[in-house]
């Protein structure tokens, strides 16, 4: 599938917001690029931000700096879900420590300068090519509702920090730890894994060397995106979540991003009020947060199609497909994947659920190095 282009007829819509003349200067001359898909409005300074906010023309992104004198990066992302509602959020900002995060709670990602402007529209052109998907009125309730959970920023540093060339464990481990509820369901999960040390896991440090960073990563993702959202997220739909993830394991193992497709792959449930049947629109609104929360496309994209995928599909979404049937019908669940998958992948799948009947304990074996998103 290919994602990226805007509809025909015209070109998506940013508008950069920061209080420094030359940052926008840059970005400006960078993106003439780009002027066949995207048309970019600068505003040197917070002022300038509101005003052009509170223009005629809707805006597709918004990107502010943080701080700013006068008119904070805050109120422009404030300003911003406000009177452009359907607008894709995001901070690019000097400073990214968790503080600033925190500040950030109404952007949708955050970005440290330098970053590449090139990312920065990649991203933002995945959740609108997903967000065009969706039925009117959903974009926006899922971009300025009230009661959506959080992207996952502590995941999004820790990930950041786990790939750092001056990856360091008391560092990775502080940054998860300034967050106290989450660091302690991470150490509760983490002493429970039939796979972790005998002791008890006491510090987050301990847990990224008994259980690796992988194992710690995915967990961060599990409990901020499962536990800390609200009153949608109930304990059985973490454990369906898990379950999907562990299985999507079993099936391709080291396959990038299996882990993380299982975690959020029901997440747009958490958008409804309602029980959503299979076929029902949590897997698009759940595509849509993906998205707009950072994950790469062959994760978006296995959200989106896990209940219906389309014939021949890309590795990850037919995986979590078959992780969901499994889960959902044991191995009667992958009747028909052969028809869908072919011969080869159906095989492979037939023999890693005879070897799981149906009897995995709910807890979280270590996941192996390499598959994460
Ligand atoms: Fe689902
Ligand atoms: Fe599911």
């Amino acid at each position: 599938m290919s994602w990226g282009a805007p509809p025909a007829g015209r070109p998506w819509r940013a508008l950069f917001v920061d209080d420094e003349a030359e940052v926008l200067s840059a970005l400006a001359a960078r993106s003439r690029k780009h002027r066949r898909d995207w048309s970019i409005t600068t505003a040197v300074g917070g002022p300038a931000g509101l005003s052009a906010l509170a223009g005629p023309e809707p805006y597709d992104l918004v990107v502010t700096d943080l701080s700013m004198p006068r008119v904070s990066g805050v109120e422009v992302l404030a300003e911003a879900r406000k009177v452009q509602p359907r607008a894709v959020r995001f901070v690019l900002s000097g400073r990214s420590d968790q503080k600033m995060a925190s500040q950030a709670s109404l952007a949708h990602q955050i970005f440290g300068k330098p970053s590449e402007l090139e990312e920065i529209l990649r991203r933002a052109s995945l959740a609108l090519a997903v967000g065009a998907r969706l039925q009117s009125g959903e974009v926006e309730r899922v971009t300025s509702g009230e009661g959506i959970p959080k992207s996952p920023k502590v995941f999004a540093a820790l990930h950041t920090a786990l790939r750092s060339e001056s990856y360091e464990p008391r560092m990775a481990a502080r940054i998860v730890e300034q967050d106290i509820n989450l660091t302690g369901r991470v150490l509760r999960i983490a002493s429970a894994s039939p796979l972790g040390p005998r002791r008890s896991v006491t510090s987050v440090r301990a847990a990224l060397v008994a259980l690796g960073r992988d194992a710690v990563e995915q967990l961060v993702l599990l409990e901020e995106t499962l536990s800390a959202s609200g009153p949608g997220a109930t304990s059985e739909m973490r454990d369906h979540a898990l379950a999907v993830a562990r299985i999507g394991m079993r099936l391709e193992p080291g396959l990038d991003g299996v882990f993380t497709a299982g975690v959020l792959h029901d997440v747009g449930r958490l958008l409804q009020a309602e029980p959503d049947a299979p076929g029902g629109r949590h897997p698009e609104l759940g595509a849509y947060l993906a998205a707009l929360w950072g994950f790469p496309p062959p994760v978006v994209e296995a959200v989106m199609f896990h209940h219906d995928p389309p014939p021949n599909p890309p590795l990850l979404a037919g995986t979590l497909w078959a992780a969901e049937r499994i889960a959902e019908a044991g191995r009667r669940g992958l009747d028909g994947a052969e028809s869908l998958v072919g011969a080869e992948a159906a095989a492979r799948w037939h023999e890693a659920a005879l070897s799981l009947a149906g009897s995995e304990p709910q807890s979280v074996a270590r996941p192996r190095q390499g598959a994460t998103a």
